[in-house]
């Protein structure tokens, strides 16, 4: 079977992880503290917490930016569902903005128009999505967030390693999240992780991610009404040695996705990923024509020993948000569109070129009948 996905775990990153587990010290520890030392040295930020999941990543910095029942929050409407179910978990209204057919990600100007067109509603936050590891533009996001006093959340949970105007995930931003779940290009099984410029805001995350317990005096006290949201110890050590590596991953990656779209080029029924400078390619993900029925691709590709996907979800096409705000397909066309023909291929930098090969083979010939 070609995966969709498949880490590179090798086996001494398995022995650190079975040296902490021998060890007893099961729970957040010394391996958390060097994961996320060597998350800051990479990433070029100075602060750094690593969680249980990025969806308590996501949380975990709505809560600590303030955001609050009442409030909206803009959410690209083409994402994992994560995205948005945070802001309904802590009583906020989602606001959804239509993405690009092309990159997939929300743009400033589509940005811009729906904070215009919703200046009596209580926008207090932007959660933009740099989705699959595309580099959405976010300095010029950032910027418009500033004009109008909204905070400003990277979810960059398929974007470690992503280059998004000149800067890693994090800089532009108030907080940029991070996932680990095996479907990342690092994973510690489940996990996630924030990285901000901002101490003050990880030392309060780092409180909310472990009951709301204040270590810093000699009296430990719980002062806020926290979550376990902790990383265990062992996850953390199996990470290390991937996130030392993962400067050759990301240049593997960058390769496949190019030989992908050479292999691809002349295949007339499907529309390729835009490639740009800093994308960290956690995903391929191909958009096929309107008559092709993609449902009918995957168990076929599945068939000859490959694994392909749907890409991400549609918000406005999803039950619990076309019902709660009566949103509908044509409410964020772009997004429904990628969502119903988004094929994403296998990517990940173990893989042969005669993987890729055969992946493109198939898919033409399924595509050609
Ligand atoms: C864009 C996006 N946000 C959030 C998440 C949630 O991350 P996790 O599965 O680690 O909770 C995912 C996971 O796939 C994602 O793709």
């Amino acid at each position: 079977m070609i995966r969709l996905a498949s880490p590179d775990i090798r086996p001494e990153d398995i022995a650190r992880a079975v040296d902490v587990i021998e060890s007893g010290n099961l729970i957040q520890g010394s391996n958390v503290k060097a994961f996320e030392d060597s998350l800051c040295e990479f990433s070029g930020l100075s602060d750094c917490a690593v969680v249980s999941s990025g969806t308590a990543a996501l949380h975990l910095a709505l809560i600590a930016l303030g955001i609050k029942s009442g409030d909206v929050v803009i959410v690209p409407a083409f994402t994992f569902p994560a995205t948005a179910n945070v802001v309904e978990a802590i009583g906020a209204d989602i606001l959804l903005c239509d993405v690009s057919d092309k990159s997939y990600v929300m743009g400033p100007k589509r940005l811009e128009d729906l904070i215009a067109a919703n200046k009596d509603r209580n926008i207090t936050a932007v959660i933009a999505v740099h989705e699959f590891g595309y580099p959405a533009e976010i300095a010029e996001i950032s910027r418009i967030c500033c004009k109008y006093g909204l905070k400003l959340i990277e979810d960059a949970a398929c974007a470690l390693g992503t280059t998004a105007d000149s800067h890693h995930p994090g800089y532009y931003s108030d907080v940029a999240c991070f996932s680990f779940h095996p479907r990342k290009a690092i994973t510690t099984g489940e996990g996630g992780a924030l990285l901000s410029h901002n101490k003050n805001l990880i030392s309060q995350i780092k409180i909310l991610r472990n009951h709301g317990i204040d270590l810093s005096n000699e009296m430990i006290d719980f002062i806020a009404a926290g979550f376990n949201y902790r990383m265990s110890d062992f996850q953390a050590a199996l990470a290390i040695g991937q996130l030392e590596r993962f400067g050759q991953e990301l240049v593997r990656r960058e390769y496949l996705a190019g030989f992908y779209a050479t292999l691809l080029e002349d295949c007339t029924r499907i529309s390729l990923p835009k490639n740009v400078p800093g994308h960290s390619w956690q995903s391929f993900m191909t958009v096929v024509d309107e008559d092709v029925d993609r449902n009918m691709l995957i168990p076929a590709m599945a068939d000859t020993g490959i694994q392909v996907n749907l890409g991400a979800q549609a918000l406005n096409c999803l039950k619990y948000y076309r019902t709660k705000y009566g949103l509908s397909d044509t409410s964020c066309p772009a997004a429904a569109r990628l969502y119903h023909s988004g094929l994403v291929l296998p990517l990940y930098g173990k893989m042969q070129d005669t993987d890729v090969e055969k992946v493109c083979s198939v898919l033409q010939k399924l595509l050609s009948k």
